[in-house]
């Protein structure tokens, strides 16, 4: 056994479907392992399905044919590339789209011409920009449920790539998790539109995968039950700085409420007490750094 092979076993990637349809595959393609898992894991449901697959990259066709043995004859599976020869790919029953995924021109006549897809699996040039660009024009075009795979985002950590920027694909990714929390309603620090379709972001080594789907990018709000309470306490600051500053606010609001003190006092008492909290738990936090 080659010291190949042995990783693979060791690895476990050998019984998967898309490693055995990767090897498969009667022409080159390049992929690193640990993609495979990845690969199982998110796109195991789609396999028989009905599906519109696109892969950016093309190269030497080999991850084509991966792709229609993998999902099955009732996948269209349709390839992207900036290289004009990959047209020779239509003879073997594949689409193929010529053109840049850096060039957003470019995406609006591929969608126009092929219409909502379910997958985006982004292999093409890497750089930040292809990658943000062609996320940003692959998410309105993807159906819910759909997603969008963007690999090798270990470039985001390349200098040759730029890095470190704060216009990296991995940054841009953190903005996006500021996004789609920024459905909670008290949380407003990303004015983004991503969040109306992407449902969920999963960060792998060297992969980022966004779920879409807008039925489920709803507003947050609180929910009960209407189950019996026991008023418990909550315990949230207990031990700390700020349980002794809760007492003695109570107190001070105690007071307040015996003299029935205008409101404007008891706005200003909670406004200082608000402030002297955040002052607080900014201290304690310092105390996490050893964590990041
Ligand atoms: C890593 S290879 C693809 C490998 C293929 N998916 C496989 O597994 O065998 C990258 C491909 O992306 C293409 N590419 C590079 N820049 C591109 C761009 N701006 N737009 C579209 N395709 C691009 C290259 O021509 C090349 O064929």
């Amino acid at each position: 056994m080659s010291a190949h092979q042995e990783k693979v076993c060791e690895n476990n990637i050998g019984n998967l479907d898309v490693y055995k349809s990767y090897k498969k595959s009667p022409y080159l393609s390049f992929k690193h392992s640990s993609y495979f898992q990845v690969y199982a894991d998110l796109f195991e449901k789609y396999k028989d399905k009905y599906i519109t697959f696109v892969e950016i990259g093309v190269l030497n066709g080999g991850s084509l044919f991966m792709w229609r043995d993998y999902f099955g004859p009732n996948a269209r599976i349709i390839g992207v590339d900036f290289n004009p020869l990959a047209k020779k790919w239509e003879s073997e029953g594949f689409e193929i789209h010529i053109g840049s995924q850096s060039d957003s021109i470019f995406w609006e006549r591929f969608f126009n011409a092929v219409g909502p897809v379910d997958i985006v699996l982004d292999d093409g040039g890497h750089t930040f920009e292809q990658q943000i660009i062609t996320v940003h024009n692959c998410i309105p075009n993807i159906n819910d449920e759909g997603l969008i795979v963007v690999e090798d985002t270990h470039t985001s950590y390349f200098k040759s790539f730029g890095y470190p920027s704060k216009y990296s694909f991995i940054e841009w990714t953190k903005k996006l998790i500021d996004n789609i929390n920024s459905r909670f309603p008290s949380v407003k620090v990303s004015v983004l539109q991503y969040n109306k379709y992407i449902y969920s972001i999963t960060a792998f080594e060297s992969i980022i995968s966004f779920k879409i789907n807008r039925k489920k990018c709803f507003e947050n709000e609180s929910t009960s039950n209407d189950g019996i309470t026991s008023n418990a306490a909550d315990f949230r600051y207990e031990g700390s700085k700020i349980a002794n500053i809760n007492i003695f606010e109570q107190r001070i609001s105690k007071i307040l409420n015996w003299l029935k003190y205008i409101s404007i006092i008891k706005l200003i008492k909670n406004k200082l007490f608000e402030s002297v909290k955040i002052l607080l738990t900014k201290k304690e936090l310092i105390k996490l750094k050893r964590f990041f």
